[in-house]
């Protein structure tokens, strides 16, 4: 029995974006957010407050959500490593200010010290005045957990070692545990076991799945977790994304790709298939190269559409 309702949450521009070697502009990033709210996404990763040495790709984050214009029902999240992160997203005009706050800690020691340079443990201490300071502003705290399946500099990650860190989240107040596939190397079995660990610490509202689609196993990871009743998927648009600490790691399952196998289960979740095809298009022909998306690039054939053209 699946849930007649998933959740969408798309990454794109934030695990989309910061991995572009060339430079987005920011007013293409609000036209992409834009695009994507149209289509009906409700809730979007936008950007992230991290140091721009080390992911300059993000550094326009107040820009970026300065030129937005939120309908109403559509929520916001950022990243926000730290306390500096958030003051930076506080700072921000009411109206202009993220609905939620992401943390990102890891499963492992290694990718824990690449990607924001301190242990696990270091981590948990340095997010939970984060996670304070969010709920006295009212903001709802994400917890994201890297390298649950599999990590790129220690290789194998146990369900033991995902459960440490699930533990961590709860005990420091996180509201959600987002389960991060960052290298793409899960399968069904491995995913659904690190999920029994999630939920044996957050109901399953408060549970989800992010899944890069490195090795093609995405889709048969979400309909591992739709087995399990998990109904909450971080998605991004055209497929864009990767990590700039996971070498060789692609983009995330593509939105359009999800949406497709959702429809074809009648399970709802909200989103105009066209409109978000036209989406993944605009930003694929700003960065000059076709959806990674199957489904956006079937569409767009049957359109009678150049692939590598922006619409
Ligand atoms: P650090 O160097 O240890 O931090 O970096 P620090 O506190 O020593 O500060 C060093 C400098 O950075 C200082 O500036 C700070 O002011 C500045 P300086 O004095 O040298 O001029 N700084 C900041 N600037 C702006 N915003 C901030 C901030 N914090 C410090 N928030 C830090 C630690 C966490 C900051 C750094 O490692 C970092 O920014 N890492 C971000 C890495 C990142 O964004 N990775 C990608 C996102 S995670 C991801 O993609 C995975 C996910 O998709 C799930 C999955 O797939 O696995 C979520
Ligand atoms: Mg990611």
């Amino acid at each position: 029995m699946h849930p007649a309702h998933v959740t969408l949450c798309e990454v794109g521009p934030r695990d989309g974006l910061q991995n572009e070697a060339q430079p987005v502009p920011a007013a293409a990033k609000i036209a992409l957010v834009q695009r994507l709210q149209a289509a009906g996404l409700r809730e979007i990763e936008v950007t992230s407050f991290v140091s721009p040495k080390w992911v300059p790709q993000m550094a326009d984050n107040t820009e970026v959500l300065m030129g937005l214009q939120r309908p109403a029902g559509v929520r916001y999240a950022v990243l926000t490593p730290n306390l500096k992160g958030l003051e930076g997203a506080l700072a921000l005009p009411a109206a202009h200010r993220p609905d939620e706050v992401v943390v990102f800690g890891a499963a492992s020691e290694a990718f824990s010290q690449r990607n924001i340079n301190c242990s696990i443990d270091e981590s948990l201490a340095r997010f939970a005045p984060v996670v304070a300071a969010a709920h006295e502003a009212g903001l709802k705290v994400r917890a994201a957990l890297s390298c649950a399946l599999g990590c790129p500099y220690q290789g194998e990650v146990s369900a033991d070692e995902v459960e440490r860190v699930v533990r961590g989240f709860k005990a420091i107040g996180v509201d959600h545990c987002g389960i991060a596939d960052t290298i793409g190397v899960g399968t069904p079995r491995k995913v659904q076991a690190a999920m029994e660990r999630a939920l044996k610490h957050f109901p399953v509202v408060e549970v989800s799945g992010h899944f890069h689609d490195t090795y093609g196993q995405a889709l048969a990871n979400i309909l591992a977790c739709l087995e399990m009743g998990v109904h909450s998927f971080d998605t991004s648009v055209a497929g864009l994304g990767g990590c700039p600490y996971a070498k060789g790691a692609t983009g995330n399952v593509a939105t359009e790709d999800v949406v497709f196998i959702l429809r074809g289960m009648d399970i709802d979740c909200g989103v105009d298939l066209d409109a978000l095809v036209d989406a993944g298009a605009y930003i694929s022909g700003v960065l000059g190269r076709p959806p990674a998306s199957r489904v956006g690039r079937a569409v767009l054939a049957k359109r009678g559409v150049a692939v590598n053209v922006a619409s």
